[in-house]
């Protein structure tokens, strides 16, 4: 039996859709869910729900009852992750579970600018691994899904990108994929006590995310890249949101100290192609407006 957590959210669900897809049977995938009427067309599938919060150890010791493979997606709740995935991994132990697969994040040596993400996967990591279960991390890249909200969903009216990420790349990759290697991790042999950083073929800037959006929406659409404490005065004075600002400026400037971008052919192999790329995202992305 494959438990799939957090499957109620995109990625999870995701993984649920590429499991049956690559072969396995509906019969022999669980879904831990906090709430099942979000998961009525899971169920729909005949996947069996078993419900359980990663705050109570108790609905984790029924949900983890005779899974072989555990596909842990991280939680989404930074304050209390840390103290959540412990009792994920705990809960496991007892379970007996053989197989944990982990949703990371890709990182580099050093300290980063989004070490309050890092932090929690680093030392998940750790516990999975003292644990003696057999794992499989995922260090996922950022989602390229995510790029609308960084340069702003109306960047073709505004003709602007403005964010403190200098000239850095990030290796930024569909959800959907990083779910469907996922997927490919817990069908196929020889992942055992692997570290994969799961990353796109190419790295890409903001300047050149600006040049492909100026062919496509034919206008220029400029790049401007301001300091971060520029970035933010400007940002509150917009009324943007004070928890939204810290987060795409913690990123922005990760992405210009070189964090975000790898090379690494991982995630190419597991999928048998190359990852979609920026051309056919922002493609797709302006064809849906
Ligand atoms: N690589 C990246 O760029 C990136 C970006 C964003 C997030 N992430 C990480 O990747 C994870 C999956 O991404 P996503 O897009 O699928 O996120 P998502 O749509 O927000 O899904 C999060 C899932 O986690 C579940 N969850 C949250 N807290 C829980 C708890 N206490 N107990 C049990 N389940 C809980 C949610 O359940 P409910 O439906 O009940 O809320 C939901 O099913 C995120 O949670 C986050 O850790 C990665």
């Amino acid at each position: 039996m494959i438990l799939v957590t957090g499957a109620t959210g995109s990625f999870g669900k995701s993984a649920i859709h590429h499991l049956l897809s690559q072969g396995v049977p509906s019969a022999e995938i669980a879904a831990l869910v906090r709430d099942p009427q979000k998961a009525e067309e899971l169920q729909a599938l005949g996947i069996e729900l078993r419900v359980g919060d990663y705050l109570d150890i108790d609905s984790l010791d029924r949900a983890f009852h005779g899974v072989d493979q555990l596909l842990f997606v991280s939680g989404s709740e930074i304050e209390t992750r840390e103290q959540q995935h412990a009792k994920v991994v705990q809960a496991a132990v007892s379970a007996g579970v053989k197989h944990i697969v982990y949703t990371s994040f890709m990182r580099k040596e050093g300290p980063s600018a989004i070490d309050f993400l890092q932090d929690t996967h680093i030392k998940t990591e750790n516990r999975i691994k003292e644990s003696g279960i057999t794992y499989t991390i995922l260090q996922n890249a950022l989602y390229l899904d995510l790029l609308p909200m960084f340069i702003g969903e109306n960047v073709a009216d505004t003709a602007t990108i403005f964010l403190p990420a200098e000239s850095g790349e990030s290796s930024s990759v569909l959800r959907d994929e990083l779910a469907e290697a996922a997927a490919r991790v817990l069908t196929t042999e020889g992942h055992e006590n692997k570290v994969y950083p799961l990353v796109n073929s190419e790295s890409v800037s903001y300047g050149q995310i600006a040049e492909k959006l100026s062919d496509i929406h034919e206008k220029e659409i400029q790049y401007h890249s301001p300091s971060e404490a520029v970035f933010k005065e400007k940002m509150q004075a917009a009324g943007v949101p004070d928890a939204y600002i810290q987060l795409i400026s913690a990123f922005s400037v990760a992405q210009a100290n070189d964090e975000l971008s790898l090379k690494d052919d991982t995630l190419e192999k597991l999928l048998g192609r190359k990852p979609t790329g920026l051309q056919e995202f922002l493609t797709s992305v302006a064809n849906c407006k």
